[in-house]
């Protein structure tokens, strides 16, 4: 049985064919129709969520099967005191996959290793992200039509903007480290910047090309890709600090003037106010047609999970 926790649970060559199904169930829908038909997914949210949760609901009912589970903590037997163990070894009775998300970093861990069921991490704290990668890297070879060969900007908590506590960011330069050709620019204040392990770990470790700016517009011209992400108040210590750096970095049509015009721009959403709303109608913005791809990776995901 397989879970997925982590990106690297993931050969490249399992990405590559989830990427692939993906194309393949974009391209012919009405084959999937039935092919989980009575299976059901159970959607364990400790955490709020309206993309994660709602699409990987999507992804399996546009399969034929069906979905149970909670939004929010307080609406389970977590908030009298259940322990995650507990939760998923009474959830598999029920269902015959699962997606968590848990504001606990290693939470969907501990859940993998009480389950008689497939385990999906849809976010923990913040750690991991997998699907979440999974639906930027279908995304971005959608756009460029490969996953090589481009100077992606991450500005934020992960990319652009707060590197420092994004768990998309993160987990989206583990994936991005396989191909070739690819340089990394991290934007962001000094405060937020990319924890030094990942940068220790993967971008050196690996001998990744990559750089650490503190002004979007002025690395603006070089980008294929822009990755934007929210600087996350839930993620800081105080809120001082959050108001000061909140506002850091949003995207504006001025800022976008020396953008290239095949420049694609992401951002994993939620959006505060870090992308204005002007920049919705450009072609180069993704990001909604991002939220569409997480639904057919995830639907790709149960299908390669359940074996169906
Ligand atoms: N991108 C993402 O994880 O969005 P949600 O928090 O709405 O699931």
């Amino acid at each position: 049985m397989r879970h997925l926790i982590d990106i690297l649970d993931l050969s490249t060559e399992e990405i590559t064919g989830l990427l692939d199904q993906a194309d393949e169930i974009i391209a012919h829908p009405e084959d999937y129709r039935e092919r989980c038909k009575y299976k059901k997914l159970a959607t364990l949210f400790f955490e709020p969520s309206t993309r994660t949760r709602l699409s990987f609901e999507a992804a399996m009912l546009e399969l034929g099967g069906s979905v149970l589970g909670f939004s929010e903590a307080s609406s389970s037997s977590a908030a009298k005191g259940e322990s995650v163990a507990d939760t998923i070894r009474v959830v598999g009775c029920y269902a015959d996959i699962i997606a968590m998300r848990h504001p606990k970093e290693g939470a969907p861990m501990v859940a993998a290793m009480h389950s008689t069921v497939p385990i999906i991490n849809a976010g923990d704290g913040g750690h991991n992200h997998p699907t979440q990668t999974l639906t930027d890297l279908l995304t971005i070879r959608r756009e460029r039509g490969s996953l090589d060969n481009f100077t992606i900007g991450l500005c934020g908590d992960r990319l652009c903007g707060d590197l420092k506590f994004g768990r998309t960011v993160h987990s989206l330069i583990e994936a991005l480290s396989r191909s070739t050709g690819v340089k990394f620019v991290l934007i962001s204040p000094e405060e937020l910047k990319l924890p030094s392990y990942i940068k220790k770990d993967v971008l050196q470790a690996k001998g990744l090309q990559y750089s650490q700016e503190t002004d979007l517009a002025a690395v603006m011209p070089e980008l294929d890709i822009l990755y934007m992400t929210r600087v996350q108040r839930e993620r800081f210590f105080n809120e001082e600090d959050y108001l000061r750096l909140k506002d850091s970095y949003i995207l504006t049509p001025e800022k976008l003037a020396g953008a290239k015009k095949d420049l694609r721009i992401l951002h994993p959403l939620p959006r505060v106010n870090e992308i204005s709303t002007a920049i919705d109608d450009d072609p180069r913005a993704c990001y909604f047609r991002q939220a569409l791809c997480g639904k057919y990776v995830r639907m790709a995901l149960i299908l390669k999970l359940l074996e169906a």
